[in-house]
């Protein structure tokens, strides 16, 4: 693809979507327009629409922005083909979608940004998205969906559950990859989680659940789940991962639950011979918000490469907090709790210029760590994460 149409199509994009509230609406008068013009489309999405709605219009934009970085782009798109499998989408529904996308945002571009150039360049875009999405698809041999029996619940906060499930089959995901879940309750209203254990040959799975205020689908899991539930799971998705043989050193950090796909790989690499030098930053607010220390604990004191730093806003737990007066027991593989905010804590220790970084949690987390690690001279092109939809 050639820079004026990738310029064509990132001007006319910008353009809509810089607007206050642009993206919002844009998906709504996207799905609007699918809906009406393409109503067999309307079942496979959800009942209730308010939620995560622009996260397909979001993965669009995501991708249009990666138009020249085609080893990036292409990798990711196969990802979400295969996943989109469990839709039971057909090659015609993605011209049902770039057809309605193209409408949408032809209403907000005005006629007299949206020539006859800028309209081919936009079927051009559309069109490597879905070849590449509908490609992928049609390669894979793996199934659709995998069955899940939740086997186990345990609270381990309030309000943030492990559950681990058996897999009808084994799954093959690299430790640090996401996947989409749909519960019994919540038809349709897939959400992705990340295993919190790398892939394994009897199909047993973790994940680690925080339920989010007024959330639809978190909440029913961690209120809701119980033992014999069983759970879809769409295809593993995401480049997160340590290669085999790197020699680069590595820099993660995680909050809450982005917690899950950091421990995948670590408990990953220690079943390796070597590693490179591993530091972990893990947060929460309070003390009483950091979790499986235990686990962290476990691999830091049987894995000389690994450090583990422990990292609260308040360096108390909240008044309110009953369960012990005290904070977390100290664990001897843990360096000392700091306290401050984990992208200021990290940054403080320099520009991290020899390691690969990782950051997973909150997007508003992931967007205030880079950003801190920026401005203390860590290069964008080092600091990996998954997208924020
Ligand atoms: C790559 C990836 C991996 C993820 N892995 C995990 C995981 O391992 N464990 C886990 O518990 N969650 C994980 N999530 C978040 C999860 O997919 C859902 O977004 C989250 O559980 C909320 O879904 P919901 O249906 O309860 O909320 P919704 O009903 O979709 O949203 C309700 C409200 O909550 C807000 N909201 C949505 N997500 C979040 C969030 N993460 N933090 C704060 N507010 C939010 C929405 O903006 C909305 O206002 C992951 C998300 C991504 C993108
Ligand atoms: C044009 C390329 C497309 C891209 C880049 C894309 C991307 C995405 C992404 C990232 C999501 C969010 C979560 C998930 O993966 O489940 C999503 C959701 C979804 N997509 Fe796509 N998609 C595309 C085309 C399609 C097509 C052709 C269909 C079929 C009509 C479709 C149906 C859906 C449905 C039903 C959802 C769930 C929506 C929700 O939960 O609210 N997508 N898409």
């Amino acid at each position: 693809m050639d820079s004026r149409t990738v310029a064509l199509i990132r001007t006319t994009f910008k353009a809509v979507a810089a607007e206050e509230g642009g993206p919002e609406k844009l998906a709504r008068s996207f799905y609007a327009i699918l809906f009406t013009d393409y109503p067999q489309v309307r079942d496979f999405f959800p009942a209730a629409m308010d939620a995560q709605r622009d996260r397909l219009v979001k993965a669009i934009s995501y991708a249009l922005d990666r138009l020249e970085e085609p080893n990036k782009l292409l990798p990711f798109l196969a990802q979400l083909g295969r996943d989109h499998r469990k839709y039971g989408v057909q090659p015609a529904h993605y011209t049902a979608v770039a057809v309605s996308l193209k409408s949408a945002m032809q209403v907000y571009a005005g006629t007299e940004m949206w020539t006859d150039e800028v309209d081919r360049a936009w079927d051009e875009g559309l069109k490597i998205i879905a070849d590449t999405m509908i490609g992928a698809a049609e390669k894979e041999t793996t199934p659709p969906v995998w069955t899940g029996t939740v086997v186990e619940r345990r609270e381990v906060l309030r309000n943030l559950t492990v559950l681990r499930l058996q897999l009808d089959q084994p799954m093959q995901y690299a430790a640090g990859q996401y996947l989409s879940v749909q519960i019994p309750s919540r038809p349709r209203m897939w959400r992705y989680m990340s295993p919190a254990v790398p892939a394994n040959a009897n199909g047993e799975i973790e994940f680690h659940v925080r339920g989010v205020l007024g959330g639809w689908v978190s909440s029913a899991i961690v209120g809701q789940t119980a033992v014999g539930d069983q759970w879809l799971l769409g295809s593993p998705l995401g480049g997160l991962g340590i290669p085999r043989n790197t020699k680069r050193k590595m820099l993660m950090v995680g909050c809450g639950t982005g917690i899950a796909p950091l421990r995948a790989q670590l408990m990953a690499m220690a079943q390796r011979r070597t590693n490179p030098k591993v530091h972990l930053f893990v947060g929460g607010h309070h003390p009483c918000d950091l979790y499986d220390l235990d686990t962290l604990n476990s691999l830091a004191v049987s894995n000389r490469w690994l450090t583990v730093t422990p990292v609260t806003e308040h360096d108390e737990n909240p008044w309110w907090y009953t369960d012990s007066g005290e904070l977390a027991p100290a664990y001897p593989g843990l360096e000392p709790l700091v306290t401050g905010q984990i992208g200021r804590v990290v940054a403080s220790f320099g520009a991290w210029a020899d390691r690969d970084v990782q950051i997973v949690g909150s997007p508003s987390m992931v967007q205030t760590t880079k950003f801190r690690m920026m401005a203390a001279g860590t290069l964008t092109k080092n600091i990996r994460h998954d997208p924020l939809f």
